[in-house]
């Protein structure tokens, strides 16, 4: 099938009302599942710090998931409280059906949310997977038709989706959580604006299921919290759809969410669409380049607001916090492969001169050329851009071997050969092989 039917096909699907997911569900088929001796659904449910309200949550779970056969895994990072214990009796009591990986403080390299859920997939032996929150913000309630909407419609991915109709993002806290809430899931489908990603209206939702099968041999590197849109990129899922719920308030405790988890979304968005889709290493610095444009602006507009001259220092903080800002970016995902490299110093004065070019080529076009300012400025940033783009390239992250071509050497020793893993791979698309399912079904 063409990428183009696929879509249509797509589209057609979600086209299809949302409250047919939440017609009451026949049970009776989701015990069934192809060898009988694996669990329909491996339910994935990360805890840090849930004594008070774990007990309650799994058995609501089992409550909600009666009569299908299931498996719970609990992926524990507490060492504050006794989450761990409360874990472990009621494991005596479900047998099987519980699975408890505790992983206590110094056992993992990198113990976050996103590795705990990777953690919890792995272990997971379901044909489907479903990931959610031991707070009791996501309803299990939800979850038969979540595999209803899976098993009926063969989607791939079925998101729990707060911002269908007959869904809401209620329990968020606060005004800005919403709206930040809000632009990220905006700024996630304009970025996967090529992939069936941007059909889903809720990509950040920390509550979703899959199917196993589609992350097998997958390697999934999560960066902060945001496993769905992991998991929806890497996999090249292709028939997506979601179900509405009420995202409530927390039962107990406070979210372990941070600023630092919102920003780290817009890293992982730069990281998968520089890795998952093939976007090129150009594009990706000409979308950090963006960003560092939102960031000058701010500031300076900050600083305005605070009441200083705009046109006196704050001009050059904002434009000298920005560079810092692209750099971060640039280092750590544009030229990761070589961020080793990369000195902010120099960064900073190939900046510099790629500005004083731009501006010089504007001031020329604009005054010798004649051309009108809009057109000369623009030519202007896009000989800057190029310019910076070739010397960030070719010598800030660079090796030292390429470098001591511009030094003198005085030992006179032959420039190291550049290693493979300097060198951007030919083809950055590391695209799973038969994993996504054909067009022909
Ligand atoms: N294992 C483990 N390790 N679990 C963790 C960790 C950790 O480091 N940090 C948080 N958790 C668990 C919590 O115990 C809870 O079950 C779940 O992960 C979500 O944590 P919360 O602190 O309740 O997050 P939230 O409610 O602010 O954010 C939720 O909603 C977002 C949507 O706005 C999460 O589901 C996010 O993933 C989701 O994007
Ligand atoms: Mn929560």
């Amino acid at each position: 099938m063409s990428a183009t039917a696929q879509q249509e096909e797509l589209d057609e699907r979600r086209g299809e009302p949302a409250a047919s997911w939440t017609a009451p569900v026949q049970l009776r088929q989701l015990t069934a599942h192809p060898d009988g001796s694996r669990p329909l659904v491996s339910v994935v449910i990360p805890t840090r710090h849930e004594a008070a309200t774990i007990d309650p949550f799994v058995h609501r779970v089992l409550d909600a998931l009666d009569g299908v056969a299931c498996e719970l895994i609990v992926v524990d990072d507490s060492d504050r409280d006794n989450t761990v214990e409360v874990l472990l009796r009621l494991q005596e009591q479900l047998g099987e059906r519980l699975v408890v990986v505790h992983r206590p403080r110094g056992s993992v390299a990198n113990r976050t949310l996103g590795t705990a859920v990777v953690t919890g997939i792995r272990a997971a032996r379901g044909v489907y997977v479903c990931v959610m929150d031991a707070d009791g913000q996501h309803p299990p309630e939800a979850i038969p038709h979540m595999l209803v909407a899976a098993q009926q419609g063969e989607a791939d991915y079925v998101g729990g989706s707060r911002y269908l109709p007959g869904g809401s993002a209620q329990g968020l806290d606060g005004v800005s959580r919403k709206i930040i809430s809000r632009g990220l899931a905006l700024v996630t489908r304009l970025a996967f604006v090529a992939t069936p990603v941007r059909t889903v209206t809720d990509p950040l939702s920390g509550f979703f299921l899959f199917r196993r099968a589609l992350v097998d041999g997958v390697e999934l590197k999560p960066v902060g919290w945001k496993i769905s849109l992991e998991v929806l990129v890497r996999s090249h899922a292709r028939y997506l759809t979601e179900v509405p719920y009420t995202f409530a308030q927390r039962a107990d405790g406070d979210s372990k969410a941070t600023l630092q988890q919102g920003l780290l979304v817009l890293q992982h968005l730069l990281v998968l669409l520089l890795t998952a889709t093939g976007l090129g290493r150009f594009a990706t610095f000409a979308l950090v380049g963006l960003t560092g444009v939102g960031v000058n602006t701010g500031i300076l507009l900050g600083l305005q607001a605070a009441g200083f001259d705009a046109l006196t220092w704050p001009i050059w903080v904002a434009a000298e916090l920005a560079i810092l800002w692209n750099y971060t970016l640039n280092k750590h995902v544009t030229w990761r492969d070589r961020r080793r490299y990369g000195r902010w110093w120099l960064y900073n004065a190939a900046a510099l001169g790629a500005s004083v070019v731009a501006i010089q080529i504007t001031m020329l076009l604009a005054t010798a050329g004649h051309a009108a300012l809009w057109l000369a400025s623009l030519a202007g940033i896009a000989v800057g851009m190029g310019l910076n783009y070739a010397i960030l390239d070719r010598v800030v992250f660079a090796s030292m071997a390429r470098l001591s071509i511009l030094r003198t050497s005085p030992l006179g020793r032959s420039p190291r050969a550049e290693s493979s893993a300097d060198r951007p791979s030919a083809n950055p698309v590391a695209r799973p092989t038969g994993r996504v399912r054909s067009g022909a079904r």
